[in-house]
């Protein structure tokens, strides 16, 4: 059986939406999966698993602090281990999956595709391949300006049904791929 892990952090809600989504898909085709807040993902090595997905929000075009210390943390721990190595050597069967919900309410997806690349780095470090980094748009809570006149219009209730429905149905066919 292939294990996933999700491992998130949301302030408003939207990323965790996003989190169950993909565990819906993983579990839908038998995955077995670990679904861990940032909080509870303290020492998971990441090697126990075949995919680990990592999901945050852009918090200016970044991944938000509780989220750099986690990967910061790893990264750490993996150098001394001898892990981090020239080149970054692929490992088989070792891959991840970034996924970031934003908002864009200046210049759009620009302001999460820093932050995905970013998070992905700490992976290929370590010689995982980054199957994709996923940016959904969502609602900017608490912010009604940011969430009808941004760059990204009226983006009042994403992510929707339909784009969670979307993100299930991505998940399945990313699953069945590996
Ligand atoms: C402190 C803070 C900073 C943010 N910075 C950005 C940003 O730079 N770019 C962006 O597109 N959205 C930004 N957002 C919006 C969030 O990324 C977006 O609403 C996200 O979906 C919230 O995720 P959550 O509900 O899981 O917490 C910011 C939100 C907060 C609260």
């Amino acid at each position: 059986m292939k294990k996933a892990a999700i491992i998130y952090w949301t302030k408003t809600g939207n990323t965790k939406k996003v989190a169950d989504a993909i565990k819906e898909g993983f579990e839908a085709v038998g995955f077995d999966v670990s679904y861990l807040r940032v909080e509870e993902a303290k020492g998971l090595d990441y090697f126990d698993y075949d995919l680990v997905c990592i999901g945050f929000p852009s918090y200016e075009w970044s991944t938000p602090r509780p989220m750099t210390i986690f990967l910061r943390t790893n990264l750490a721990k993996q150098r001394k281990e001898g892990l981090v190595k020239a080149s970054a050597p692929k490992v088989p069967g070792k891959n991840a999956l970034i996924f970031c919900t934003y908002s864009g309410p200046h210049t759009g997806i620009n302001e999460a595709i820093p932050a995905g690349l970013y998070a992905g780095q700490f992976f290929e470090h370590i010689g995982f391949t980054v199957l994709d980094e996923w940016y959904v748009l969502s609602e900017f809570h608490g912010h009604d300006k940011a969430s009808t006149i941004g760059k990204m219009g009226d983006i009042r209730g994403k992510p929707t049904k339909e784009d969670l429905m979307k993100i299930k149905e991505d998940t399945l066919n990313l699953a069945k791929s590996l």
